[in-house]
Order: C-alpha cells, then sequence, then structure tokens
C-alpha cells in the first residue's frame, strides 16, 4: 500500500493507522466476581448502622442467629424425621398384627368386637370394621406434612393394600382407611403415636436462651461503647473551643482508656502552646504598641506637614495590624455564652458605613436575638463586613434564624474569589490584595479570624458567589 493510500484510507476511517494490534478488554469470572463483591460491599456498608454499637450488636448476633438456623434446620431434619419415621413404623405395625387377626380369626357376626376391643385396650388404636365399600378420593397432601408422607410409605412397605389416610382433618386424630378382602378397616389413632409433636419444645428453649444472651450482650455493650462515645463528644466539644464535660473520666477498656489519656495529654499541651502563643504575641505588642506610642509623641512635636501626615498614617496601620494579631493570638474562646440582638449589631454596621457615606442593606428572618459568644461573633461579621466594604459598592447583610440553624451571609459586589482561592483566603496572612495591586492595608488575618469564631460555634463559613457580582460570605452555626 503505497503511503498515500495509506493517509487517505486513515482519513476516511476517521483514525490515525493502527501500529500495535489493540489488545482486547480483560473479561473472565475474577474480574466480574471483584465488581459484584464491590457491588455487594458497597450494598451493605450503605444499609448496615453506622455506629459502634448497633454494629457490634450485629456482630454478635448475626452469627447467633446464623447458628442457630443451621441447628434448628439439621435437628428438624434428622431428629424429626428419624422419630417420625420410627413411631409411624411402629403404629403401622399394630395395624398389621390387627389385619392379620382379622383375617386368621373370621368372626361370622362381622362384628370383630373382641378385636376391636384388644385393639383399643392394648395398641390404643380405634378399629372399625365396616361392610366393603369404595375408598373417597385421596385428601390433597399438605405441601410441609412430614407425617403423610412417612405414614403412607409405611402400611405401603407393611400392609400393601389399598388405603386411604387423613392426617389433616382432625387435628389430634390420623384417620386410616385400609381395603381387606372383603372388608374395609376403619382406624382412628391419636396423632402423636405417630408423629413427634413435641419437637418444638427445643425450638423454644433454642430461642429463649438466646434471647437471655442478647440481652446479657446488649448491657455489657453498651457499658463498653459509653466511655468511647464519652470521649468522642469530649474531643468534638474541645473542638468548638467547649470546657471538658464534667463527668468526663478515663474509664472503659484499656485501649479506650489509653486513647483518652493521650486525649487529655494532647489538650493540655494545646492548651500550653496557645497560652505561651498569647503571652508571647501580648509582650510583643505591648513592647510595640510603648514604642508606638513614643512615635506618635514625637510625631506630635513635629511641624505638620505632608511627611509627618504620611508618617501618622504609617504608625496608625502599625497600630491596626498589632490589634489585629493581637486578637488574633488570643482567639475568643474565654468569652461566655450570651444573647446578642442581630438587629441592634447590624444597625452599627450601617450606622458605621454612613458615616463613610456607604450604604448596607440589611434584613433579618426569624428571630433577631441569638446566642452566641457576642464579642466573638460581632468580630467575625464585622470582619466581613468590612472585606465587603473595602472591595464591594453596595453591599447586603442577610440573617436567617431558624430552630436549627442561625445563617447569616454578606454579600458584595465587588470582584468576588475564585473559586480555586476560596480556600487559601482564610490561612493567617494570605493577601490577595497585593497581587490585585489595591493597598488597601489589611494584614491578612480577617478570614482566619472569622472562620475561627464560625468554627468555634461548631459552624463554618462558606464563600461562594453573590447574585450581586461579588463575594457571598455564609457563616452558618446551629442555633
Ligand atoms: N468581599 C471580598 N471580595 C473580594 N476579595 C475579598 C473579599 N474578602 C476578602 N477578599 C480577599 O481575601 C483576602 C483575605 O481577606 P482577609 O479579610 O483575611 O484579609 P484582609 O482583608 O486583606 O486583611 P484584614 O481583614 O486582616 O484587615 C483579602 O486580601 C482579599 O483579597
Ligand atoms: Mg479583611
Amino acid at each position: 500500500m503505497s503511503i498515500d493510500r495509506l493517509i487517505d484510507s486513515a482519513v476516511l476511517e476517521g483514525s490515525a493507522p493502527e501500529t500495535e494490534p489493540k489488545r482486547p478488554p480483560r473479561r473472565g469470572l475474577w474480574p466480574y466476581l471483584r465488581g459484584v463483591s464491590r457491588q455487594l460491599r458497597r450494598f451493605v456498608s450503605r444499609r448496615t448502622p453506622k455506629g459502634l454499637y448497633a454494629r457490634s450488636l450485629i456482630i454478635i448476633i448475626a452469627p447467633m442467629v446464623l447458628l442457630q438456623s443451621v441447628v434448628a434446620f439439621v435437628f428438624m431434619e434428622r431428629h424429626w424425621q428419624t422419630v417420625t419415621q420410627r413411631l409411624s413404623a411402629a403404629v403401622v405395625q399394630d395395624i398389621a398384627a390387627v389385619i392379620d387377626m382379622i383375617e386368621t380369626y373370621p368372626d361370622p357376626s362381622g362384628q370383630y368386637a373382641e378385636v376391636s376391643r384388644i385393639a383399643r385396650e392394648r395398641l390404643a388404636l380405634n378399629v372399625l370394621v365396616l361392610p366393603p365399600e369404595p375408598l373417597p378420593a385421596p385428601a390433597p397432601k399438605p405441601f410441609f406434612n412430614i407425617l403423610d408422607g412417612i405414614l403412607s410409605e409405611e402400611i405401603t412397605r407393611q400392609i400393601n393394600r389399598p388405603f386411604w389416610i387423613d392426617t389433616l382433618g382432625e387435628s389430634r386424630i390420623v384417620e386410616i382407611r385400609i381395603q381387606l378382602a372383603d372388608h374395609i378397616l376403619r382406624i382412628f389413632a391419636p396423632r402423636n403415636s405417630a408423629y413427634a409433636s413435641n419437637s418444638h419444645i427445643f425450638l423454644v428453649w433454642m430461642v429463649g436462651t438466646s434471647l437471655v444472651l442478647i440481652l446479657i450482650a446488649i448491657l455489657f455493650l453498651r457499658n463498653q461503647i459509653r466511655p468511647i462515645q464519652k470521649l468522642a463528644q469530649a474531643a468534638e466539644g474541645f473542638g468548638r473551643g467547649q470546657p471538658m464535660p464534667a463527668d468526663f473520666r478515663v474509664r472503659g477498656a484499656s485501649e479506650v482508656r489509653r486513647a483518652s489519656l493521650a486525649f487529655i495529654q494532647m489538650r493540655d499541651r494545646i492548651e500550653r502552646q496557645i497560652e505561651q502563643r498569647t503571652q508571647m504575641l501580648n509582650g510583643v505588642s505591648h513592647d510595640l504598641r510603648t514604642v508606638l506610642t513614643r512615635f506618635r509623641l514625637q510625631l506630635a512635636l513635629l511641624d505638620d506637614n505632608e511627611d509627618r501626615r504620611e508618617l501618622e498614617h504609617d504608625v496608625d496601620e502599625m497600630g491596626r495590624m498589632l490589634e489585629g494579631y493581637l486578637a488574633f493570638a488570643k482567639g475568643e474562646g474565654g468569652e461566655e455564652v450570651g444573647e446578642l440582638d442581630l438587629e441592634r449589631v447590624f444597625a452599627r454596621f450601617e450606622s458605621e458605613a454612613a458615616l463613610k457615606n456607604r450604604l448596607i442593606e440589611t434584613d433579618v428572618v426569624g428571630d433577631p436575638r441569638v446566642s452566641v459568644r457576642p464579642d466573638a461573633f460581632v468580630r467575625c461579621l464585622g470582619n466581613l463586613v468590612a472585606n465587603a466594604l473595602r472591595h464591594g459598592n453596595a453591599v447586603r447583610l442577610t440573617a436567617r434564624h431558624d430552630d436549627r440553624w442561625l445563617s447569616v451571609s454578606v454579600e458584595d459586589d465587588g470582584p468576588g474569589i475564585e473559586a480555586i482561592q476560596r480556600e487559601e483566603v482564610f490561612k493567617p496572612f494570605v493577601r490577595l490584595d497585593e497581587a490585585r495591586n489595591i493597598d488597601a492595608g489589611g494584614t491578612g488575618l480577617g478570614l482566619a479570624i472569622a472562620r475561627d469564631v464560625a468554627r468555634s460555634h461548631g459552624g463554618d463559613i462558606l464563600l461562594s458567589d453573590s447574585p450581586l457580582g461579588g463575594l457571598k460570605a455564609l457563616v452558618r452555626i446551629p442555633a
């Protein structure tokens, strides 16, 4: 094939000529089984309970139920059937003996009263000898009745004459009719002489004891799992800045004790570190503040000119930054939870903005009174509002308070933040303004502090696009 034709054909087929034969996709039992097992695992994990308590109970109960089902099945199959077979064989033997007596000693009266008496008194069989008549049509065979089958089998084996049986009709009596040469023999035998009827006692005992075992397992398991739940609660609370629950104690199995001890030590270490950090920053900023105050005093003594104003501006900015560092280092964990009126807070933001000739649109849906750490929460919202005012013209503040959540959104019509940077900006000291060439004089701590506060209330801050065109910051905490 010439090069040109090769290229033509490739173009026509829409693909490059293949240099290597394509490997067929792997098919076979193994990948198929793996797929099935993955799906099964996903199905099971979606359906099974998630809690440790429920899972441990299943781990105990499931094998027990399985074991009992197998034991019950095997027992029923073997024991029940064997015993019923023996009993049926004995009853049929007795009937065969009665038939032998009737045939060996014919009774001219046709009553066979003696045979009936012997059968009734010695064999517990009620025997009637009737004149010949055709046997009734066979009764419908019940689906699950081993007696019917076994009894029929035995009659065929030992007597081998036409017969009719009714194991259903009356519950405690089995009726058998057998066609003899010139009679019909009608026999009523007690059902339990042909049938192992008390096997259910075994089942009752088995289920009863396993219920007791399950009850004991539940009680023991609850005691084992409670320390784990308490530890999880304490760790969660610590994450939200709450104090340790009063009833938290190191207890339970040795692994749980070790985890609890490790948690307490970790918490102490973290608290110590935070304290050290705060002390250091306090010291540093106190020293710097003193120097800044000296600067201010010296500046005040200088002539009022452009240079002095610029220097004052720088000193002010340094002061503001110092306050920011301090606030960040201190955290707001120590503050007590109290009631805060969102309408009043919003009104304060509005009036502060009005001083700078700016307008904020506000709206509160639901109860304006919320229970939060007031200073911390106001600082959180204040940081978001400051950002919005700095970056946008129009600013909208909306609060929504229902019985589950408190959501406050701060929206603006500024440039917004790109989706990939929305995590980054929460890190301390991260600022996008430098890259955007805006000299806004921030420290990059505003969002970090705001998120800290939201998380310490058990919530979070989400950034998204606002219908106004800029950024929407949503603070959501459990009400
Ligand atoms: N509403 C907003 N619109 C556009 N960009 C924003 C908005 N809010 C924050 N940003 C960007 O996220 C960065 C981090 O914000 P953050 O509030 O943490 O720091 P800052 O505002 O620069 O300084 P600070 O708040 O400490 O004075 C900002 O530098 C800014 O670029
Ligand atoms: Mg800010």
